[in-house]
């Protein structure tokens, strides 16, 4: 669908990525896709998973749409906005179906087959935020979110068990870099449905920072990543509300997971709009220093 919207400056890609299944991605990406809409950014969110949670839970049924992600990812001659679909002020989806799945096998043969996506968001700068909603697996869908943007958020819950996933997760973050798309660099972690009063999880938020305080002198994509900050707390109203089609701040403006989503969106705006203002003053281009946080979520 065509937006009238005026094209913004600057455009900010992340792919929301861990291939550990049901670990808060699809919740993460929605809910803040619809905080930075509601914030009056224009924001398209895009369904990289064949499971298609990310389409229904802004409420588009994946048997009714005629196009999807998957015939964007198959026929570069198409226009990416003829599978758009506007959902709600300032939010669209480019949406996903079942037969998502069968995209990586017919993308295997195809020599750019890692940047189909890349070359359909170059065709649509009418977005300043896209929020690409990736699959739990490291398979070709992942890899085509990975060269399509420039940022990397890992939702994860603070398990000992995750840390080992996050290491293989930087690997192939690492690869991509080096291979595809040198500008990539990960953001940070955002610690979904937490108990920061557990030891374990404090534990493990403890680890999580020593280890990416231990690589701010390497040149790898992490060395600014950080915890970000507030970790999203437990509430059912989260699991609740996409059956119901609506994002959080729909279904439960007043819940707790409003309110964490809706903190971490601002703290993610406010360092992007001031990353804006330093370029239109000339400085080079500075990504967020890292800053130390207390380890209590
Ligand atoms: N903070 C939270 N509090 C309570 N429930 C949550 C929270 N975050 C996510 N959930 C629920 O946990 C389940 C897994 O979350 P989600 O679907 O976002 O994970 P995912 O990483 O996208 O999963 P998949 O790997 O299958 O794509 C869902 O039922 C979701 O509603
Ligand atoms: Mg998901």
């Amino acid at each position: 669908m065509a937006d009238k919207t005026p094209t913004p400056r600057s455009k900010r890609v992340i792919a929301f990525m861990n291939q550990k299944g049901g670990v808060g991605k699809t919740t993460t990406t929605v809910n803040l896709a619809g905080a930075l809409a509601a914030a009056g950014r224009n924001t398209l969110l895009i369904d990289l998973d064949p499971q298609a949670h990310a389409t229904l839970h802004v409420g588009v049924d994946p048997n009714t749409i005629e196009r999807s992600v998957y015939d964007v990812l198959l026929d570069p001659a198409l226009d990416p906005r003829a599978a758009i679909v506007k959902v709600r002020d300032n939010l669209s989806i480019l949406p996903a179906q079942t037969d998502l799945a069968a995209a990586e096998g017919e993308l295997t043969p195809v020599a750019d087959r890692q940047k189909r996506l890349e070359a359909a968001l170059a065709k649509l700068p009418e977005y300043e935020f896209v929020l690409i909603d990736c699959p739990p697996s490291l398979g070709l869908l992942t890899l085509n979110g990975l060269a399509a943007a420039r940022e990397v958020i890992i939702p994860m819950q603070a398990h000992f068990l995750a840390l080992q996933g996050v290491s293989k997760l930087l690997e192939t973050i690492a690869m991509m870099s080096q291979a595809v798309n040198p500008r990539l660099r990960v953001t940070g972690v955002v610690l979904c449905m937490h108990d920061g009063n557990l030891m374990h999880s404090k534990e493990v938020v403890a680890d999580l920072e020593g280890f990416f305080d231990s690589a701010r002198e390497q040149q790898t994509p992490w060395r600014f990543a950080r915890v970000l900050r507030p970790a999203i707390r437990r509430n059912i109203k989260l699991a609740e509300c996409p059956s119901f089609g609506q994002t959080i701040f729909e279904y439960a403006p007043n819940a707790p997971g409003a309110a964490d989503y809706r903190e971490l969106a601002s703290g993610l705006l406010a360092e992007w709009d001031a990353m804006l203002s330093r370029a239109d003053a000339g400085a080079p281009e500075v990504v967020v220093p890292p800053t130390k946080v207390a380890a209590s979520a």
